[in-house]
């Protein structure tokens, strides 16, 4: 058994859902938890007013009971508040009455940089707004709800996990990208401690560890690059500076340094996993770069909407999420136990065998 994460949801549209299958029973959920990493996503410096507007918090409509996951799948709905003003604009059903509120008009103007002339070349669209609901990142804070879950899992066998930003200066870039009607981007890290060795596998591409922890980051919206360990640094040092020398002592095997970020050959080695994610600068800019119309085909400039300078700190807790699961889904494949008692049964059984200990 693994652990799935399916996802619906548009930015204005009614809800955000997310199912998680696959999660053992009787794992203890505390909403608190979930709904605190829903608010480290929302802020940060440089998000737009729409932050103040929403305050995320998590319904569950299944698999739980009592604070306990039943074993069945999980079903969580984080509510887009918003939604009020897209009532007509992002109606599910044909709207009735005269168009009134947010999104009546139809969006023409491509930004460069996001999803809306791809989106609407792909499906053929008259209104743009169609493809950048869903490509929006809002959908990222169902996401930071089931990593909030997967971390309460990956604590069952004492893995812990950080997001950060490692940008410098990254307030006083966003005053003058924001004084410039402009946008910036950053990096940001994701340190996992306490993982086990043996999580992922180098036998297929679908089950490296590395691999999988990189495709869930770059399939995060703006993320254009991913280092695991001293990633791009590694192709200009060499070998005899670049790998993490092995050694032995009463805990078990260990490294003095971890270049490789914690994974080799696809593999977690048993040291932090680290790894960092390259965010580029937001497409919506106030000051709009050229585009064309998508009705008319005349040069314009690109649509303008309520945005973020930067969500570089939404990043890092939404690649913490995102590594999270990747993570729990890789100790649930490893440890099985459709009962958390036999999951952590399981690891502690593991750990016992192999000459290694967290440190
Ligand atoms: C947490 C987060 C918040 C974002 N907020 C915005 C935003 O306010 N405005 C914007 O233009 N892009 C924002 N983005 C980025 C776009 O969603 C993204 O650039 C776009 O969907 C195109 O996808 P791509 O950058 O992956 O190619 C955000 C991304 C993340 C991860």
């Amino acid at each position: 058994m693994t652990l799935t994460l399916t996802t619906a949801g548009e930015s204005h549209g009614p809800a955000l859902v997310a199912i998680v299958a696959g999660l053992p029973a009787g794992l203890v959920l505390d909403r608190n938890a979930i709904d605190a990493d829903l608010g480290r996503r929302q802020q940060g410096y440089g998000r737009s007013p729409r932050q103040q507007i929403e305050q995320d918090r998590v319904e569950v409509l299944a698999g739980l009971r009592h604070g306990r996951t039943l074993g069945t799948p999980l079903a969580l709905v984080v509510g887009n508040a918003d939604h009020k003003n897209w009532a007509w604009g992002m109606s599910p059903w044909p709207p009735e009455g005269e168009p009134r509120g947010k999104g009546k008009e139809p969006v023409t103007l491509p930004r460069p940089g996001h999803a809306d002339l791809a989106g609407a070349m792909k499906y053929g669209l008259d209104d743009i707004r169609d493809a950048l609901e869903r490509a929006s990142a809002r959908h990222t804070a169902v996401i930071v709800a089931a990593g909030a879950v997967a971390k309460a899992l990956l604590a069952a066998i004492g893995v812990s996990l950080e997001g950060r930003v490692v940008t410098e200066d990254l307030e006083r870039r966003i005053d003058e990208a924001r004084a410039d009607r402009d946008t910036v981007g950053g990096v940001v890290e994701v340190r996992a401690r306490g993982v086990p060795p043996g999580l992922g596998s180098y036998a297929t591409k679908e089950e490296r560890l590395d691999a999988r922890v990189a495709a869930t980051l770059v399939g995060t919206q703006a993320v254009k690059g991913v280092e695991i360990g001293e990633g791009f640094a590694l192709a200009g040092l060499r070998g005899s500076e670049a790998h993490d020398e092995i050694l032995r002592d009463e805990g078990g095997y260990h490294r003095e340094t971890n270049r490789a970020g914690g994974i080799e050959a696809g593999v977690s080695n048993g040291e932090e996993i680290v790894v960092r994610a390259a965010m580029k600068p937001l497409p919506t800019l106030m000051k709009p770069l050229r585009s064309a119309d998508l009705e008319t085909g005349e040069a314009a400039e690109a649509l303008v909407e309520r945005s973020d300078v930067a969500a570089v700190e939404a990043l890092a807790v939404v690649a913490e999420a995102c590594v999270a699961f990747e993570l729990a889904r890789a100790a649930r494949e490893k440890f099985g136990g459709d009962a958390l008692e036999d999951f952590v049964a399981a690891h502690r059984a593991y750990v016992e065998r192999i000459p290694w200990s967290p440190r």
